[in-house]
């Protein structure tokens, strides 16, 4: 095709032409272009940057050739436009027509997107179960497109504006290449994941890539999962979130002027832009259109275990009886590849798994669930009639297929495999059959989706990849290893839906929803599955774990930032391998690593192959304490965790947060990613560094009280659990917004309780499926003002849609002043005869001499002048009637 030429850079005579400050160059070469070549595109070039990686030495000029808008029209929710190109890009396959619209969906959401004429650009909300097809065809439109200077100035509650302004630099939209570049109004954003990074990201030139890769987590890497979207902070403590909607391979690129560009290389440009005012308020804007997150079963929360090399039933027998032996709760064991027969899927090795689904059942008696790894490579090389899931899967059709219509064979664990394609409804029935032939023997209660990006050791496939415009596009975004298909399969992969090149960034998710639909109809319970990739919209049927971390203190605080922002993804159920995975950990580090984790959502101590063992009961006595008093403190919180995840799943909440979600107006809480909350009422402030006894956290102003009471060496509430160690007594902070420096004993981790709230907890037991049968206890933190509000949800655990069907039991807890009272909202049977045992006041100004229970004085309590906390022990109240506490 005859392309027309740029005007060179001495024709353009408009002064100032390429007068710009470094900070706000737009890059005219991401393609990496000569010198020569830039200038032939019109653009002007600085040879001071030339050797910078990010810095771009190519840069638009003012005024720089893209598309033009004609009449805005109104729409019934909107308006709408044509883009019309003025002259071609320097990508080939420009779209010269493009149409923009934009709908105001909701108060908070407005949704533009800008595509080729005929598109049907996805619409609605996609909440539900019903998310994935529309979701997945709509981010497949592989359609091309582009838009030019749209001023998304936005009315923001009608009060003020977002300048989201992409007059910036020029529209691309050609079939491989759309980019659209805009100044933000914020220098505070989080989000873009996934990414080892700190929570704020650092706006100096940083390319942030989306392309699904197995990988260990490190910095300036694209990982396993794309969550194009991001949450930004604003100088007035007011937030807005944008997604875009696209799941084709991405970069985005940031710079502090403050600006941003979006560069995908397929699909539309789908924005939303959800307009707070809040950080909360942005989330749950999000998960109204990608989907709320499911409801884990109780069990889920507990203590996980698991490594890989437990190679035979007996070693792993051996880790359940020994933790048990060591009085470390736990609640699920795990196995890794090690249970499989040549590392294939849906088998056992029968020389030390012999007696594998006898193990299962031992576990189950012992009131623990049982969990295995699956992989979605299907070996492919056995003799035709030996290994079902290969022989069923390529009568049924389910693999992903190369050019000649044959599956595309990568090699994994097993060797030679081929890609089950979860965007065929064949594929997911198959998936089931398998599921459904393996439980019949193993009775697993959740599932483990490993190397689901997926992981391929050849590059693209054993009969390398075709030369075409899907495996070496015009614009190759910045992925670990060059191109598309390294360490994965190839893009031009055929699809029930498209290519990979398109579906990539969807296999983990795809994969996920496979075998939460599954599971449901295995099970008819709530499905539990962690997944190593993920894309938008996960959280909806599973969790996720952070990969392959190395046991390192640097690694350990990095997973706080990603848990926190997979939360702002709506994938509240995630955790981190405590102890981390790779090399060997130390006994402070695991230590460290498990008081840490017992506050990540989703708690495992997982282990690679080839280190040294790093379960609980492998250290000195005196570790073992710190680990086991951890762990009880988390078994202990978990009605409080589990009302948590019932607000994430029925209102968007996040469970684990960011400061700044609580305290949104005081900017010394916007980068913050030290601490981490649960909900809007703890506080936790971990160790993060070898050898401190104490540490240093930042508490917003209000009131906050230590759950650990230094000077009785215990943690408050409900039973005490022993201490060797603390040495200072009192424990409320009257911040004033400051950082406070907290003795850190090494078996304690600070963690305190926002003046104001209850919270619900229950006496630990080895497993949750005794401890639930346990007393409550309640926490309540008065507030300055004598206040205090919390509330509990509770059902059976584990049945499908108890919310939903309204079969669950919902207290709220009410303190005022010197009277404590419930409130029954509603009940179900499922609370019937458990008790409230005890009760912790904090903030009781006056010694109390009466407390009243229902009217009725009591005589068991006692009061701690020094600490003003108030505990009222042997209570028997049921906990489905309405009760009264008083104190005077
Ligand atoms: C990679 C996973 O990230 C890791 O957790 C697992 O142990 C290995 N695969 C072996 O299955």
């Amino acid at each position: 095709q005859e392309r027309m030429s740029y005007p060179k850079l001495a024709n353009h005579s408009s002064p100032g032409y390429c007068n710009i400050t470094v900070d706000h160059r737009f890059d005219c070469a991401p393609d990496q272009a000569t010198r020569e070549d830039c200038e032939n595109r019109g653009c002007c070039y600085s040879s001071t940057y030339r050797d910078s990686q990010t810095v771009p030495a190519c840069f638009f000029p003012l005024g720089y050739p893209s598309y033009k808008m004609g009449k805005l029209s109104p729409t019934t929710t909107g308006y709408k436009a044509k883009l019309k190109r003025v002259m071609e890009s320097f990508f080939p396959n420009d779209v010269m027509t493009l149409k923009l619209e934009v709908k105001y969906e909701t108060e908070g959401r407005l949704h533009f997107s800008v595509s080729i004429l005929s598109a049907q650009v996805c619409e609605k909300s996609r909440r539900g179960p019903a998310v994935l097809a529309p979701q997945v065809r709509c981010v497949l439109q592989k359609l091309e497109g582009g838009e030019e200077g749209i001023q998304t100035t936005t009315q923001k509650k009608k009060k003020k504006k977002i300048g989201l302004n992409t007059t910036v630099a020029p529209l691309f939209y050609a079939d491989q290449f759309l980019q659209i570049s805009t100044a933000l109004p914020s220098r505070y954003i989080s989000g873009f994941g996934e990414h080892l990074d700190r929570l704020t990201l650092d706006l100096d030139w940083t390319k942030i890539t989306f392309w699904n890769r197995d990988g260990g987590p490190r910095p300036n890497a694209n990982l396993y999962g794309s969550h194009p979207f991001y949450l930004a902070m604003e100088e007035d403590g007011s937030s807005h979130g944008v997604f875009l909607l696209n799941s084709n391979g991405m970069d985005v690129v940031l710079q502090s002027a403050p600006a941003l560009t979006w560069r995908t290389i397929g699909g539309i440009l789908d924005f939303y832009v959800f307009l707070g005012p809040d950080p909360k308020s942005v989330v749950k804007q999000y998960l109204d259109v990608i989907g709320y997150p499911v409801m884990p079963p109780y069990w889920g929360l507990g203590f996980h275990l698991c490594r890989w090399g437990y190679y035979s039933t007996n070693v792993t027998r051996e880790v359940v009886r020994k933790m048990r032996e060591a009085g470390m709760p736990q609640d699920v064991q795990w196995n890794d590849l090690d249970y499989m027969d040549e590392k294939r899927d849906f088998t056992y090795n029968e020389k030390y798994f012999g007696d594998y689904p006898e193990m299962v059942q031992e576990f189950h008696q012992l009131g623990l669930k049982y969990i295995m790894i699956l992989d979605p490579g299907i070996s492919s090389t056995g003799l035709p009639g030996t290994y079902r899931p290969y022989d069923e899967g390529l009568e049924r059709g389910v693999f992903i297929k190369n050019q000649t219509g044959d599956p595309l064979i990568g090699k994994v664990w097993p060797g030679q495999t081929a890609f089950p394609d979860f965007t065929n409804p064949e594929t997911h029935a198959w998936w089931y059959d398998m599921l459904e032939d393996f439980h019949r023997n193993i009775s697993f209660d959740g599932m483990w989706i490993d190397m689901n990006e997926p992981s391929n050791f050849v590059t693209g496939s054993v009969d390398n990849c075709p030369m075409n415009d899907l495996e070496d596009p015009p614009y190759v975004p910045g992925v670990i290893g060059g191109t598309l298909r390294t360490k994965t399969i190839c893009a031009s992969g055929e699809q029930f839906l498209s290519t990979h090149y398109n579906l990539h960034n969807l296999y983990g998710l795809t994969e996920a929803i496979a075998s939460h639909d599954a599971l449901i109809k295995l099970l008819k319970k709530r499905p539990f599955i962690i997944s190593r990739s993920t894309y938008v919209s996960h959280g909806h049927y599973a969790g996720h774990w952070t990969g392959d971390i190395w046991s390192s203190w640097d690694q350990l605080y990095y997973t706080i930032p990603a848990i926190i922002r997979f939360n702002m993804y709506g994938v509240p159920l995630v955790g981190a391998d405590i102890c981390g995975f790779g090399g060997n950990t130390t006994e402070e580090l695991c230590i460290r690593w498990t008081q840490l984790g017992a506050f990540y959502p989703f708690m495992r101590n997982h282990n690679d192959f080839y280190n040294g063992p790093q379960e609980p009961y492998v250290f000195s006595k005196e570790a073992q304490d710190c680990i086991r008093k951890a762990i009880f403190l988390r078994y202990k919180l978990l009605p409080f965790l589990y009302t948590l995840f019932h607000q994430a799943h029925s209102a968007a909440e996040t469970v684990a947060r960011p400061l700044f979600f609580e305290f949104p107006t005081d900017p010394n809480t916007w980068t913050i990613d030290h601490q981490l909350m649960w909900g809007d009422a703890l506080l936790i402030t971990p160790v993060l560094k070898k050898g401190w006894l104490e540490v240093t956290g930042y508490f917003p102003s209000t009131t906050w009280y230590s759950l650990f009471d230094f000077s009785s060496f215990r943690v408050y509430g409900c039973l005490p659990s022993s201490s060797r160690m603390g040495h200072v007594k009192g424990s409320v902070i009257k911040s004033k917004g400051q950082y406070i420096i907290l003795p850190a004993p090494l078996d304690t981790i600070n963690v305190h309780v926002r003046g104001g709230s209850i919270i619900p907890l229950q006496e630990p037991n080895m497993t949750t499926s005794a401890s639930r049968h346990n007393p409550f206890c309640l926490i309540v933190a008065l507030s300055e003002h004598g206040l205090a509000r919390g509330e509990l949800f509770w059902d059976d655990g584990d049945s499908l849609m108890t919310f939903e069907s309204g079969d669950y039991t919902h207290i709220l807890f009410l303190a005022k002043k010197d009277v404590l009272l419930s409130e029954v909202i509603r009940v179900n049977s499922q609370i019937d005869g458990l008790i409230l045992g005890e009760v912790t006041v904090f903030g009781v100004l006056k010694y109390p001499k009466n407390v009243y229970v229902n009217g009725v004085s009591i005589s068991t309590f006692s009061y701690q002048p020094e600490t003003q906390v108030l505990n009222v022990k042997l209570l028997t109240l049921l906990m489905g009637e309405q009760f009264t506490i008083m104190w005077s």
